[in-house]
């Protein structure tokens, strides 16, 4: 008996625990659609294509989106994974470094940015540059989000 389970645990943990790991790392609830929201219904789909997040502001964009896994304090978290702080955060002088971390990702970090406009992604990026501390004052424009993706 122990010689048949034995592989049969070792294999199960194998294939599904690191997945699963990964899974609940990177959804955060914020980015679960709303009632109304379309949605392909599955998890991984949502990033590629018919989900779309509505929100008009960058702000109301980080609130949704950012928050959740940066916290609504910019101020990052150590928690089952290492969310870098956005607060006072000298990465962002470039506006173009945070602009493709949006639409692009970054290891934990999804590409949260293919499910928003140009313009989304822009006002995003123009917001966490302006508050929490930092003060860059050139923004990013929806061409430049364009060009990015
Ligand atoms: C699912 C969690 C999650 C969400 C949602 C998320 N991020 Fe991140 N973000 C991360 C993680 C994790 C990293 C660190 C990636 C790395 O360097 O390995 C990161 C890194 C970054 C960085 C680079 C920071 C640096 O100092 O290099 C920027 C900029 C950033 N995120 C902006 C945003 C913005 C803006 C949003 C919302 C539009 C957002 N993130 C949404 C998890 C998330």
């Amino acid at each position: 008996m122990k010689k048949i389970l034995f592989p049969l645990v070792a294999l199960s943990l194998g294939l599904s625990a690191p997945a699963f790991a990964q899974r609940g790392d990177a959804t955060p609830t914020t980015l679960i659609a709303k009632p109304g929201e379309k949605t392909v219904g599955d998890a991984d789909g949502a990033f590629t294509s018919l989900f779309k997040f509505n929100e008009p502001t960058g702000e109301a964009m980080y609130k949704r989106v950012c928050a959740g896994c940066h916290m609504p304090d910019a101020k990052g978290a150590k928690a089952a994974g290492m969310y870098p702080a956005l607060a006072a955060n000298k990465n962002l002088a470039t506006a173009g470094y945070p602009l493709y971390i949006v639409l692009h990702g970054k290891n934990g970090m999804p590409p949260v940015g293919k499910m928003m406009t140009d313009q989304q992604a822009a006002d995003v990026v123009n917001y966490v540059r302006s508050n929490f501390g930092n003060k860059y004052k050139d923004k990013v424009t929806a061409a430049d989000a364009k060009a990015t993706r």
